[in-house]
């Protein structure tokens, strides 16, 4: 059986779709969790889909995947900028990241250029918006597969 992926979106991500659309598109959180089950059913993979609006819950849903998941996605949505408990958490499961930002964030205000979670994930998709999951969900098969998982 091929490991499986988790998803995991934080603040303000339910809004999607209606939240400053001339940023994020108006692709809803729906649309989302919908290219992503499409992107892991191409390769033959299970995912999960998570999104909580608190740092702890995430946290709480990182350390769940451990012995649950073999690889995470994550868009931490503003707690990418502030949360070392997120970052510390990643690292703590030892499971490869994804970081994924509908919006690129290097184009964006100056504290959205600083990634917590960059330090810890493989690699970072960011600016084409629902796509990135896609994108990413691809890469990080790629890399599991390369792992014989
Ligand atoms: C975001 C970018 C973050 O800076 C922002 O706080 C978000 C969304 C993105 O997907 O582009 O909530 O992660």
């Amino acid at each position: 059986m091929p490991a499986s992926i988790l998803v995991l979106n934080g603040p303000n991500l339910n809004l999607l779709g209606t939240r400053q659309p001339d940023v994020y598109g108006t692709t809803t959180l729906a649309d989302v969790e919908a290219i992503c089950r499409a992107a892991a059913a191409r390769a033959g993979r299970e995912v999960a889909f998570v999104q909580s609006n608190h740092e702890g819950a995430l946290i709480d849903a990182v350390h769940a995947a451990r012995g649950a998941h073999g690889a995470i996605v994550v868009n931490a949505g503003a707690f990418t900028h502030t949360s070392i408990a997120l970052m510390d958490a990643l690292s703590s499961v030892d499971l490869p990241v994804a970081e994924v930002h509908l919006s690129n964030i290097h184009r964006r205000e100056a504290f959205r250029h600083t990634s917590y979670v960059s330090l810890v994930a493989v690699g970072m998709i960011a600016g084409f918006g629902a796509q990135g999951y896609a994108l990413a969900i691809d890469a990080l098969d790629a890399h599991l597969a390369a792992a014989g998982r």
